[in-house]
């Protein structure tokens, strides 16, 4: 846990990451292109299916772990103003940015909460809508993430986001499994959408995946 969190805090200290994850900056679209086998559209297209469940018109409680520094969430944020936004993030580092981000944007219907995924602090059935972005195949405790981000949604609460799997590029799955593993950016085990499926069927009532290149864009309903 402690290594995860040490990745992500050199992470965290410079815009590299921003530009990646957006694939807006030179390098950060090389990485996509390399690693990902993503151009700009197809990077576009994975986030949209991942946040398609959260509309503007958003009201309620929403969840978002991992928030990470907020470059992805923050835009869409300052439209929910009916929302009651909870973000949660392991990193200080990665979350003082979207913390920041906030503040800039003047969203104020918005609490930032420093914790770790498999011990959600929230009781049981307390939010409608829980988000994850590129958040599971970072998680150490996968188990226990599926079962706290499942235990803290309402009954007909939605939970929708987006990561990696194996078994759709081999190239991808040796940055994931090798580098990245190494880098302690992401923790083995690996989901393939076969098993990421299986395990939301066990789980939630309805459950819709689509893969764009490795990412597994998922919507849920409990
Ligand atoms: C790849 S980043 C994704 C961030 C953001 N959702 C995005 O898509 O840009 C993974 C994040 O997971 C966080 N993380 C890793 N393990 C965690 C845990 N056990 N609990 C909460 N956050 C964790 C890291 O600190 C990091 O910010």
């Amino acid at each position: 846990m402690g290594n995860v969190k040490s990745a992500y805090r050199n992470l965290g200290k410079n815009s590299f990451y921003d530009g990646m994850i957006t694939s807006t900056t030179f390098l950060g679209s090389l990485v996509n292109r390399a690693v990902w086998r993503m151009n700009k559209d197809e990077n576009k297209e994975y986030l949209r299916k991942a946040l398609s469940p959260i509309t503007d018109d958003f009201s309620g409680k929403l969840l978002e772990v991992p928030v990470g520094t907020g470059i992805l969430t923050m835009p869409l944020y300052k439209k929910l103003k009916q929302a009651d936004i909870v973000c949660l993030d392991y990193s200080a580092e990665m979350m003082s940015r979207a913390e920041h981000r906030a503040n800039e944007m003047n969203i104020e219907n918005i609490k930032f909460i420093q914790g770790d995924v498999g011990k959600l602090p929230f009781g049981n059935e307390n939010f409608d809508t829980v988000l994850s972005l590129n958040g599971f195949h970072a998680f150490p405790d996968k188990d226990a993430a599926y079962s706290q981000t499942y235990r803290v949604l309402k009954k007909g609460g939605t939970l929708c986001g987006c990561f990696a799997v194996v078994g759709e590029s081999k190239r991808t799955d040796w940055f994931l499994t090798k580098l990245y593993t190494k880098m302690v950016y992401c923790t083995p085990p690996f989901e393939t959408k076969e098993s990421l499926e299986k395990r939301l069927n066990s789980m939630y009532s309805e459950v819709h995946i689509e893969t764009v290149k490795s990412m597994a864009c998922f919507r849920c309903i409990k």
